[in-house]
Parts: structure tokens; C-alpha cells; sequence
């Protein structure tokens, strides 16, 4: 179990700007979790390292950013009103409200009291209405999930793109489920980003996908960072498994707080193209639209050597991109011994997924020669198109390597007199990890930074 407490975590995410508590300065807001200045940019570097690898890498994948409120027809045939649901229990004493499979020796987890109501269903979905008259027609719902609207775009995707089957569809956004009792940092909360792919196949060949794509994410999370002995693979029971899927493998990941999904890889089968094809019927027969209605549009493929139409199956790897956040910082916090009773905490992020890359420091504070160099040093290295870099001016050299060792940016530079006095002009790099230094001429730092940061 990595050595990490939660406390520890959190403690950094608000010291660093990682992670706020929402509306913190009105008391917070249970379940929501603002991303500060370095919060962005790794997460934004996670997003970058999951879409390289699903769509730029691939020539299988096509990417997707659909609207977040959902027309509730799709939620109807997607199963989600009627069965997206948590078991949801009250403590009569002190008037909490708890997810039932939560609740341990049947007691209650504030109170400790026994007299607790019998589990009654409770759907996770945010409703809302569109337009200004609300009656049930303008029910619309937050997405619970992102890969719905991969669904019913399906249609649209295969005939701008031509593509045959296998292929997929990748999506990264919002969304919000209402969680009964929301906890462990940003683990379960009410809004949060999904990275999904839908990866569509002939049915038949959907065990042998299932598998490859178990295996292909389990690579892609070691190549993230995540050492493989803490994590791990669980087979959901058949009582677990969610309304759409045939087999589910979780990929679970020791947490702070306990094992627990990461991400899921699912068997959707042909549940959902097959219930919007059915949907998009019972519609226009309901609305009596038929005549003036092209045909409906049938998710499916045609088998190219019979011609016949069949509905594909999908195999689904379903990524908390929150969860990822938390599980890659959990491995990457790190509290080392210096000796002589000194230490110091170093975020050991892999260096694609660092919030910065390099920070460019100047031995003296406000020193006009030291930071016009330090600017043009910067500049330079924008046009690498590295990531971030920073420029500091804080004056304190040891402040600041021990800043962003806590940060995680891999690579110090720093502008001394040196730097500005003698030919040929070079600076001095520091190792985020080893904390060795040494000195670079500024002519040659893009082609070092560019072979340090692609290998
Ligand atoms: N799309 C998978 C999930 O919602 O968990």
C-alpha cells in the first residue's frame, strides 16, 4: 500500500494550487472540486496522454465532443431513467441520508444508531428543464455518462468518416452524477470528467476485443506511471455488472482511502445501438411523424460479404479522469530523507504529465541583465512546444528548487552572473529526482530539453 495518506494530498493539492474545495469561501459545496493553476495543467496533460494514445497514435479512432445536456428520450432508451440507480437508506435518528451498500453492521456511519429505513432506489441523474416552461415534455438531464451521445452520433460519424468496423469513438468531458453520499476527495464526486471510447465490433469478435483492450489499458496506465503492483484487475460478478453490460474488468488501483475502479472495460454488446434504433421507432410512431420523416436511421453495419444489416458490439474502456488524478499523484508523492534531518517532498510525475516542465529561475531577485536573459531564455523555449514554463523571480534559489520538487517540474534552470559575464553564455540545470546539476550552454538547451522531454 503506497505510504500516501489522503490528508497528505490534500494538504499539497490546496498548498499548490492542485485542487480547491468549491465555493471554499462560502463554506464549500459537498462533492465539487475546482482545478487551480497546477490542477489545469495536469489534468489537461492527462487528457493530452489519453487522447495521443486513443485517436493520434491509432488509425482506428475518431474523437467526439458532444453537448453535456441530454435530450431525455436518450437517457429513456439508454436505461438510465429507469435504472440508473443507488440503494439509498435514512438514519431516523439523526436524519442522514446514505447509500445502503455503504452502511456497515447495520449501523449508521454518523451516528452509530441501528434504526435505519429500508433501501429504497434513488436515480443519480441531475434533471433539469430547457427553454422557460417547465413541464415534463423540457425534461432534460446532465449526462451521466459521456458515451451516449457516441451512440447517437454513431450514425453520423460512419457516413462523414466511411469508416468499417472495428473502430471506435473517443469522447473526454463533463459528467455529473448525484452521488447520495459523495467522499474521498476528488474519488466519488457529483460532476467529473470521462475519458470513454466505444469500440465498435462484429459480435462474435467481442470477447477477443474485450481482452485486447484489457490489456492495452493495463500498458497504458504502467506507461502513465502507475507501478504494477499497485494495481490490479477485478472481474465484476454478475450481480455488479451495470444494465448494459455482458462483463465488466475494472481496473482497480490502491488508493489512500482502499482498492477501488479506476477505470472500467466493459462488454456494452449491442444494448445501446440496438435500444436507439428501437427508440427512434416507438418516437415517430408516437409523434405521428412517419411520412414526413426520412427512414429511420438503424445503427448498424452491413455485413460486406451478405449484405446484411447487424448491429455492432461495443467493448467500452471508461476512464474517472478525477480518479486518474488522485491515483497518479498518490504514486507520484514522494517524502525523502536528505540526511542531517533535512527532506523534502518531490512529486515524481512522469515528465510528459508534469504540470511544468521547466522553471527558469534567476540567483537574483529583480537583477535587469539576469531577467532579461531569463525572458529570452523562456521565449525560446516556448517554441519547443514543451508545455509550460515558468519564469520565477522569487530571489530565493533553495525556495524554489524545494517549490518545484512539490510540483514536480522536472527540469530547474537557472540564470546566474555566470550566465551574463561570460562567453559562451550557459546556465545551470537541476535534476528534479537526482538533484544533480550541471551546466548547459544556452545554445545548445532546445536540442538538450527536446531530446529530454521525447524520450
Ligand atoms: N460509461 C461507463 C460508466 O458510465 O461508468
Amino acid at each position: 500500500m503506497p505510504a500516501t495518506s489522503m490528508d497528505q494530498l490534500v494538504s499539497l493539492c490546496k498548498r499548490r494550487g492542485f485542487i480547491f474545495q468549491n465555493a471554499d469561501i462560502y463554506g464549500g459545496m459537498q462533492g465539487l472540486y475546482d482545478y487551480g493553476p497546477l490542477g489545469v495543467e495536469l489534468k489537461n496533460n492527462v487528457k493530452a496522454a489519453w487522447w495521443r494514445s486513443m485517436v493520434y497514435e491509432r488509425d482506428d479512432i475518431e474523437g467526439l465532443d458532444a453537448a453535456i445536456l441530454t435530450n431525455r428520450k436518450v437517457l429513456h432508451y439508454s436505461g438510465h431513467e429507469d435504472t440508473f440507480a443507488d440503494p439509498m437508506t435514512d438514519c431516523r435518528k439523526c436524519k442522514g441520508r446514505f447509500r445502503a451498500d455503504h452502511i456497515k453492521d447495520g449501523k449508521c456511519p454518523n451516528c452509530g444508531s441501528t434504526d435505519l429505513t429500508e433501501p429504497r432506489p434513488f436515480n443519480l441523474m441531475f434533471k433539469t428543464t430547457v427553454g422557460p416552461i417547465d413541464n415534463a415534455e423540457n425534461i432534460a438531464y446532465l449526462r451521466p455518462e459521456t458515451a451516449q451521445a457516441i451512440f447517437t452520433q454513431f450514425r453520423n460519424v460512419v457516413d462523414s468518416t466511411s469508416r468499417k468496423l472495428p473502430f471506435g469513438i473517443a469522447q473526454i468531458g463533463k459528467s455529473f452524477r448525484n452521488e447520495i453520499t459523495p467522499r474521498n476527495f476528488i474519488f466519488r464526486v457529483r460532476e467529473f470528467e470521462h475519458m470513454e471510447m466505444e469500440y465498435f465490433v462484429k459480435p462474435g469478435e467481442d470477447e477477443q476485443w474485450h481482452k485486447y483492450w484489457i490489456e492495452n489499458r493495463v500498458k497504458w496506465w504502467e506507461d502513465q506511471g502507475l507501478r504494477r503492483d499497485r494495481f490490479r484487475l477485478y472481474e465484476q460478478q454478475p450481480d455488479e455488472l451495470a444494465h448494459y453490460a455482458k462483463a465488466c474488468y475494472d481496473i482497480e488501483y490502491q488508493f489512500p482511502h482502499g482498492m477501488e475502479e479506476l477505470e472500467g472495460i466493459a462488454n456494452r454488446r449491442d444494448y445501446d445501438l440496438g435500444n436507439h434504433t428501437k427508440g427512434q421507432e416507438e418516437f415517430k410512431l408516437e409523434a405521428h411523424c412517419h411520412e414526413n420523416h426520412e427512414s429511420t436511421q438503424k445503427l448498424c453495419m452491413k455485413d460486406e460479404q451478405t449484405g446484411e444489416a447487424f448491429i455492432p458490439f461495443v467493448i467500452e474502456p471508461s476512464v474517472g479522469l478525477d480518479r486518474a488524478v488522485l491515483a497518479l499523484l498518490t504514486e507520484a508523492y514522494t517524502e525523502e530523507d536528505l540526511g542531517n534531518g533535512n527532506s523534502r517532498i518531490v512529486l515524481k510525475l512522469k515528465k510528459h504529465l508534469a504540470p511544468i516542465k521547466v522553471a527558469v529561475i534567476p540567483l537574483k531577485k529583480n537583477n535587469e541583465q539576469i531577467m532579461a536573459k531569463c525572458h529570452e531564455i523562456k521565449k525560446n523555449l516556448l517554441k519547443l512546444g514543451i508545455g509550460r514554463v515558468a519564469l520565477e523571480n522569487t530571489g530565493n534559489i533553495g525556495k524554489a528548487y524545494r517549490r518545484h520538487d512539490e510540483v514536480g517540474t522536472p527540469i530547474c534552470i537557472t540564470v546566474d552572473f555566470e550566465t551574463i559575464e561570460q562567453q559562451p553564455e550557459s546556465v545551470t540545470i537541476r535534476d528534479r529526482d537526482t538533484m544533480e546539476q550541471h551546466r548547459v550552454n544556452i545554445a545548445d538547451l532546445p536540442a538538450y530539453l527536446r531530446e529530454y522531454f521525447n524520450n
